[in-house]
């Protein structure tokens, strides 16, 4: 038995995976909400529901999900593009601008989304906020080697930076291209997403940050109302 707000990740999952079309290339995301899309889109191919997709992965993690559903598989180098690319994220703005990378996945999931036709969030309602950042840290992949400097300079922008550090590991947090991921404050937030992102990304040593600016096609929110999950 699901409790209502699992409930409605996979209701907002199922919701997103039925967009998908037969013959099309889809980004599959990866997080806790994205796993139900593409147990759903699985569940579709094998009712035979849909046929001829190809998924394309955002992480290890999604790609054993998608081969365990039987997702077929192919990669970037293989394509001329993305038909849709569905994704949760960790923040969501009023301009449709995200916050993502509180799993560490979000330089492939940028490259697999900023290279799809469209691009659907599916968030619950709790992930909407007026301003990006002042709750949720913002993710930055940075080359190990960086560390240091990338540090320094992100302080001399006056974001706060942890370096995030395993759970059931000793040491840091080692993303899917081996490095390391710093979680950066603003103390008021994050007022121009569109220049910090730029930024942040201009820093020697930083390979991808979690701001995602001007991608959203279409945001699909769950929420529980009266206990009942719902998609709006
Ligand atoms: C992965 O790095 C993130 O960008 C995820 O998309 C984000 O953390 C959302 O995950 P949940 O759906 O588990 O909240």
């Amino acid at each position: 038995e699901l409790d209502p707000a699992t409930l409605m990740k996979k209701q907002v999952g199922a919701a997103a995976a039925a967009m998908v079309k037969s013959g099309s290339i889809v980004g599959l995301g990866t997080g806790s909400t994205a796993a139900f899309m593409i147990q759903a889109l699985g569940d579709r191919l094998k009712s035979g529901d849909l046929t001829d997709i190809q998924g394309v992965t955002t992480s290890f993690q999604g790609e054993v999900l998608a081969r365990e559903c039987g997702i077929p598989l192919t990669t970037l180098d293989m394509i001329d593009g993305i038909d849709i690319a569905i994704d949760g994220a960790d923040e969501v703005d009023p301009d449709l601008n995200l916050i993502k990378g509180g799993g560490a996945a979000h330089t492939q999931e940028k490259l697999v989304e900023a290279f799809s036709k469209k691009f659907i969030v599916i968030v619950d309602s709790g992930k909407l906020v007026n301003k990006l950042n002042l709750n949720f840290l913002l993710p930055v992949e940075v080359i190990p080697k960086a560390l240091n400097p990338v540090t320094k300079a992100i302080e001399r922008l006056n974001g706060k930076v942890t370096l995030r550090m395993g759970v059931k590991k000793s040491g840091p947090v080692v993303t899917d291209q081996g490095n390391l991921i710093l979680d950066v404050k603003f103390a008021n937030g994050i007022d121009n997403a569109v220049e910090l992102e730029k930024t942040l990304n201009n820093i020697p040593g930083v390979l991808e940050n979690g701001l995602f600016v001007n991608m959203v096609d279409l945001v699909l929110v769950g929420e529980v109302i009266d206990g009942q999950p719902a998609v709006r």
